[in-house]
């Protein structure tokens, strides 16, 4: 099972992409929407490579394309980088001031795209969507709207009910568009009605507040008190290991 990629061979294991033997292989494919912690998702299709098999040559997304014997991938033919071009050029007007996106259309030669610009800080990859879903197990926000308006977002627009203020999605994105914030001493909704002070996040794009649990050990406030709880009754685990911060376990 082998194929031949830039020139050289390589071994097409079962289960594998053609991104993951170039990168095995130190052959640079720029990537958007890819992680290596979520499924493939094929949307950014800055990842094309052309493939060859038999007569028939083929542009694809190489994040999702299996790694098959006998195949000729070539990963910075002409073909190929006139669509990461087209590609990189539609997402510099929607997104002209995202760092990442600046810089790959710079290595792309691009710098005035001919499509009219906006000030989009979401490049549509997906990566906190799915790490929400895949990675957590949670649905808490997904893609809303159509075209040039869609974006993420909880459902309705509301506040992100099944969001547990875990970050992943602010780790995750490439722009730095999600933010959440930890404020020490503020003032919250107590469970048992009334007002109490402690530390809360709040996740700004999900329009959500959470209580953050106090470490039992050190006292130091360290994840929200609704990401214990789910965890603790997802995992099955004693919620007295989950009340000490990384810090004080033993
Ligand atoms: S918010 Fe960030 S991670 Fe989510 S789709 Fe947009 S760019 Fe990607
Ligand atoms: S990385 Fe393959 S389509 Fe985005």
């Amino acid at each position: 099972m082998t194929f031949t990629i830039d020139g050289k061979e390589a071994e097409a294991r079962p289960g594998t992409t053609v991104l993951q033997i170039a990168r095995e292989m130190d052959i640079d494919i720029p990537t958007l929407c890819h992680h290596e912690a979520l499924q493939p998702y094929g949307a950014c299709r800055l990842c094309v490579v052309e493939v060859q098999r038999g007569n028939r040559t083929r542009i694809v997304t190489s994040c999702n394309y299996p790694a098959d014997s006998g195949m000729v991938v070539q990963t910075t033919s002409d073909r190929v980088r006139a669509v990461r071009k087209l590609v990189l050029e539609l997402l510099l007007a929607r997104c002209p001031n995202v760092k990442i996106v600046k810089e790959l259309a710079q290595e792309y030669d691009i710098h005035e795209p001919r499509f009219k610009t906006g000030n989009n800080f979401c490049i549509l990859c997906g990566q906190c969507v799915r790490a929400c879903r895949e990675v957590v197990g949670v649905e808490a926000i997904g893609f809303a709207s159509r075209g040039v308006s869609r974006e993420v977002a909880p459902p309705f627009f509301d506040p992100a009910k099944q969001c547990i203020g875990c970050g992943s999605c602010v780790y995750i994105c490439p722009t730095g568009i999600i933010t959440m914030e930890d404020v020490q001493n503020a003032q919250y909704h107590s469970p048992g009605g009334g007002y109490a002070m402690g530390s809360q996040r709040i996740m700004h794009n999900w329009k959500q507040t959470f209580r953050m649990a106090e470490c039992k050990t050190c006292g130091k406030p360290f994840m929200p008190q609704v990401q214990i709880d789910y965890i603790a009754e997802k995992f099955n685990i004693p919620r007295a290991e989950l009340e000490v911060c990384k810090t004080c376990k033993p």
